[in-house]
């Protein structure tokens, strides 16, 4: 029997990485959203960027929605540890309880929202607009429901534009680096009298499929749904080695990367390659670029 470890590789570890938080407080801070009255995190995986949008609008009520349950039980955890009460399902609520705003998180499809039209001020969704399968319909879904002057946020470090020149070297050596970690494995695995870990090959998940966007394309896409951009921004952000083997850890990411692997083996392959990856090409930390879009509902 095969003795791959399970291990965390969901996405809460790297969205509590220190780089990453800064990052989208970057990203929220670029609009004023003091007179938001009601929020809605689209893709809220651990409420990372829920948090930093309560915080922009104190008394505002936030609606958070993800399609993975254990990314909602994991947001619910979070926003209760930072004192919220946390209710699930589509309310859309104006309770307080002990004078902080109730939120409403839900298991669903960023691009299904079962809300009335013009239900939020504020549309947000960080880190998972390049995962959307239709973006067509994603867009228009947002667009209607959001109020007339309402905006519509995302960030992504997943478009045409967000490797710097000079870096790909860094991350073809990483999954070079990676592939050895798994001969490594496989090496102690016959030692052990243990199966090797086989590839299987055609199974790349869909939601990196898509064509990667540029700034200029993304416009143009926002705009045909009645979303004007009025801040477009591209933000650099160091990844250094703690944060790169956080990002390897990352199971969707994983998968993508190495498709085919157990996604156990291949996070564990990215994180044990960070360090030869970095010692090869030289330096401690990698840049990489951020999209920023901030759009108002006409
Ligand atoms: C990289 S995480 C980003 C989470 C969070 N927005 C943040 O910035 O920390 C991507 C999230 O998108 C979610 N996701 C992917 N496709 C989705 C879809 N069609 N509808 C809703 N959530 C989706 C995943 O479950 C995951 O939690």
């Amino acid at each position: 029997m095969s003795e791959i470890q399970p291990v965390n590789t969901t996405y809460e570890p790297f969205s509590r990485e220190p780089e990453y938080v800064e990052a989208n407080r970057a990203f929220i801070e670029r609009q004023d959203l003091s007179g938001v009255d009601r929020f809605l995190d689209l893709a809220c995986g651990t409420a990372t960027v829920s948090e930093l949008l309560l915080a922009a609008s104190p008394r505002a009520h936030l609606n958070g929605i993800d399609l993975d349950p254990q990314q909602i039980e994991l947001a619910t955890a979070h926003l209760q540890s930072l004192g919220y009460t946390v209710r699930h399902g589509h309310e859309l609520t104006d309770d307080y309880v002990n004078d902080k705003p109730v939120c409403v998180l839900a298991v669903g499809s960023a691009d299904e929202l079962p809300f009335p039209d013009a239900s939020f001020d504020c549309v947000t969704i960080a880190n998972a607009i390049h995962m959307m399968p239709d973006r067509d319909k994603f867009l228009a879904a947002v667009s209607r429901v959001l109020k007339p002057g309402g905006v519509f946020g995302f960030n992504s470090s997943f478009y045409a534009g967000t490797f710097p020149e000079g870096t790909e070297r860094w991350y073809q050596r990483w999954l070079q680096e990676a592939l050895t970690a798994v001969d490594r494995m496989n090496q102690q695995r016959e030692a052990a009298g243990q199966p090797r870990i086989r590839r299987v090959r055609g199974k790349t998940r869909s939601a990196f499929k898509n064509r990667w966007l540029n700034a200029d394309e993304w416009t143009r896409a926002l705009e045909s749904h009645g979303l004007k951009p009025h801040d477009v921004h591209q933000r650099v952000v160091m990844m250094d080695r703690r944060c790169m083997r956080a990002v390897g850890a990352y199971g969707g990411l994983a998968e993508v990367l190495m498709s085919g692997y157990p996604v156990e083996v291949a996070s564990q392959a990215l994180q044990e390659a960070v360090d030869p990856a970095f010692d090869a090409i030289g330096g401690d930390a990698i840049p990489k670029n951020w999209l920023e879009v901030w759009a108002t509902k006409g």
